[in-house]
């Protein structure tokens, strides 16, 4: 995500993005050894790129993403609305961001402080599960809740309940939205929940997707009706 440009508002976000990046690649590489726990676990830099284009490309104003992390994610998704900002001046996004950790939120903070992005997102303490059942009662309340939804989820935190994080999300999503998921093609350990996933996804009438082998493989799920 190293492009240049003249834009400040760019130019800071992509400083600390490229920061990320080293701190993300000594971690891949085992240079740096850290508990499980503290690691970033952030997508590669080529998806991050590949979900900056779509969030660009899609003109997408309300994001909600499962898994922050540190936020190096979050990031290359707050960079999409200052790239749309450059040619739509009125234009505004807004990122919820949910993640279990108290630790890497403060993490993501201080990251999204630096980049100065912080107004752009929300960020969301506490279990991922819990929370999508809590954001879909509340749209449900509502007699008029279209404004609510969500043009793209991120699906990034574990894989135990993805299925049900698909099904929570994609009752989030307006049509012609888009659920991308993380971690379809590797780790290996992840080989059977992901086809399970797969499967799960493939039969569901109200979407259509394909496997992108970028990265740790993404699931660019499309929904086609409510
Ligand atoms: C793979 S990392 C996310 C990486 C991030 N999307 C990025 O690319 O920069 C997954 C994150 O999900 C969080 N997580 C795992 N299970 C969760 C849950 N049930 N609820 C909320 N967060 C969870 C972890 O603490 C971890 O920080």
């Amino acid at each position: 995500m190293s492009k240049s440009t003249h834009s400040p508002e760019i130019a800071r976000i992509t400083k600390v993005l490229t920061r990320l990046e080293k701190q993300s690649e000594l971690e891949r590489s085992g240079k740096l050894k850290l508990l499980h726990d503290d690691m970033m676990l952030a997508i590669t830099p080529d998806t991050g790129r590949f979900l900056n284009i779509l969030i660009s490309a899609m003109n997408c104003t309300k994001i909600l993403e499962v898994g922050t992390s540190v936020g190096y994610s979050t990031l290359c998704m707050a960079l999409a609305f200052k790239q749309i900002q450059l040619l739509q001046r009125d234009f505004s996004g807004n990122i919820i961001t949910i993640e279990k950790s108290n630790s890497k939120i403060q993490q993501a903070m201080n990251n999204f402080n630096e980049a100065g992005v912080e107004k752009n997102i929300q960020i969301v303490e506490g279990d991922a599960l819990n929370i999508l059942k809590k954001l879909n009662e509340k749209l449900n309340s509502r007699l008029n809740n279209d404004h609510k939804l969500f043009d793209f989820v991120f699906l990034d935190a574990d894989k135990e309940n993805l299925k049900e994080y698909f099904d929570l999300a994609l009752s989030l999503l307006k049509k012609g939205g888009i659920i991308m998921t993380d971690n379809i093609l590797f780790p290996e350990d992840y080989k059977t929940a992901m086809s399970e996933y797969l499967e799960y996804v493939k039969v569901n009438s109200k979407v259509y997707s394909v496997t992108v082998p970028i990265g740790y493989g993404e699931e660019i799920i499309y929904k086609i009706k409510d």
